[in-house]
């Protein structure tokens, strides 16, 4: 990198190549919260975006930027022009889905969302953005494109959805969502955490901006919480006319009105430098660090997870007290075609549920039956999980939210991990037996 960027982001050989002074192989963690200005010109070159460089952590880190710079090239975000990459890297999943709708939307405006979410998503969508008054409309059918259409109003500032969800196992449909919002001059945000850019690239099927839970896939060991936002640098802020918040002065940066001056990516450069810079939400530098060890083996653990997923559910074909399984690699799931298509037939998920006759005391003694399987709140790691939804994620939401969200009383869910398939089968087995 120039020498502009100061010591700090000196080649920190983003494609793997030893680090050119020191000969390191594996990115620095850069465990410091600010960096010195060469002088005062410098600095407010800085801080004037005339100049790109370090400031200060909670806006940019070189560690998050290695990081931001992988995310970017496995998702095929842009490159923003100020020379930064079309990612932002930020302190959870949760905290990446804040801070990429804040980016659009404000008080007065208004979302349209697929209700087909991970619960944490939910409770935001539904409850968190109307107290700070923005409006979200949750289609019933998110696989209903009239519904998107019918649902905009003046006000729309985007629709989101999330690839793969989780425990319905439905498959956005990108292209079909993306075409209603981009006539509208609506931009389609999707969370690809569960399929993973190894699977699925949503912004080569039409989506504008993709966020992750990093937390899950892509760490993939469980050590460490984060999340990413990642601009796909097309969509055209001003000629959509719905974002005044893009093409006037803002106040809070000295007048900047981000669309057109800083182009396309101009979403992900206002994400950091307003919203980030606001909020406060950074990654810690190690978390960084951690996420990036997990990314160097994403490819390999994804094969094994869908293999190992794969032969689970031909385990549970098997199984008499299993009612139904959601997962979209079965060919009579109504979304098969559709995973099969964005997804190149490379994979289907790991993160499947089932129905277990005997409803919610049998799925929840299942679940406390099983040994090698974690117990535990979360998807995504090297290990295999298991949990009763409706008793704990989805345990905040009313009777009839659950069942729109696809819980039902008796249903499992499980996140296929990386051990051997006969020591998952073999405790799956146990588990059956348990509630026999
Ligand atoms: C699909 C999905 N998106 C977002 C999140 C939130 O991510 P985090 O826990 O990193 O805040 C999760 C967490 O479970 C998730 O599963």
């Amino acid at each position: 990198m120039s020498s502009e960027w100061g010591f700090e982001t000196r080649q920190i050989h983003v494609g793997g190549e030893p680090d050119p002074t020191t000969g390191a192989r594996a990115v620095p963690i850069y465990q410091t919260t600010s960096y010195q200005f060469r002088n005062s010109e410098h600095a407010s070159n800085l801080f004037a975006l005339a100049e790109i460089g370090n400031i200060y952590t909670r806006i940019m880190n070189p560690t998050q930027l290695a990081l931001e710079q992988r995310i970017n090239s496995l998702e095929g975000g842009c490159t923003t022009a100020v020379g930064l990459p079309g990612t932002l890297v930020v302190g959870s999943g949760q905290a990446a889905a804040t801070i990429g709708i804040l980016t659009l939307a404000q008080a007065g405006d208004h979302i349209v969302a697929s209700p087909s979410l991970y619960g944490g998503t939910y409770n935001l969508l539904h409850y968190t953005f109307p107290k700070m008054g923005i409006e979200v409309t949750f289609v019933d059918d998110p696989h209903d494109l009239e519904q998107w259409r019918s649902a905009i109003r003046p006000n729309t500032k985007l629709f989101f959805g999330e690839v793969l969800a989780n425990p319905k196992n439905d498959v956005f449909d990108i292209e079909g969502v993306s075409a209603v919002g981009h006539e509208n001059g609506i931009p389609l945000m999707v969370d690809n955490t569960v399929p993973t850019p190894y699977l699925i690239r949503p912004l080569e099927w039409g989506a504008d901006i993709v966020v992750h839970s990093l937390t899950k896939f892509a760490g993939g060991h469980g050590t460490s919480i984060g999340g990413s936002i990642t601009d796909g640098g097309t969509f055209d802020y001003a000629a959509s006319g719905r974002f005044p918040n893009f093409t006037e002065p803002d106040p809070s940066y000295h007048g900047l009105a981000y669309f057109p001056a800083l182009g396309h990516g101009a979403y992900i450069i206002k994400a950091r430098v307003q919203i980030l810079r606001d909020l406060g939400s950074a990654i810690a530098p190690f978390n960084s660090f951690l996420i990036l060890q997990g990314l160097e083996t994403l490819s390999l653990r994804m094969e094994r997870h869908f293999a190992n997923a794969a032969k689970v559910v031909e385990y549970l074909q098997t199984r008499s007290e299993v009612v139904s399984i959601n997962w979209a690699g079965l060919p009579s799931s109504p979304w098969h075609e559709r995973a099969t298509k964005y997804g190149a037939g490379k994979g289907y998920g790991s993160v499947l549920a089932f129905e277990i006759a005997g409803g919610k005391p049998a799925g929840q003694k299942f679940a406390d039956s099983l040994v090698l399987h974690s117990h535990v709140a979360n998807i995504g790691d090297v290990r295999s999980l298991v949990i009763h939804p409706a008793s704990t994620t989805h345990s905040q939401l009313s009777d009839d939210e659950q069942i729109s969200s696809g819980v039902t009383p008796g249903l499992v869910r499980l996140s296929v991990g990386l051990e051997s398939i006969e020591d998952i089968i073999a405790d799956l087995e146990a588990g059956f037996a348990a509630i026999a």
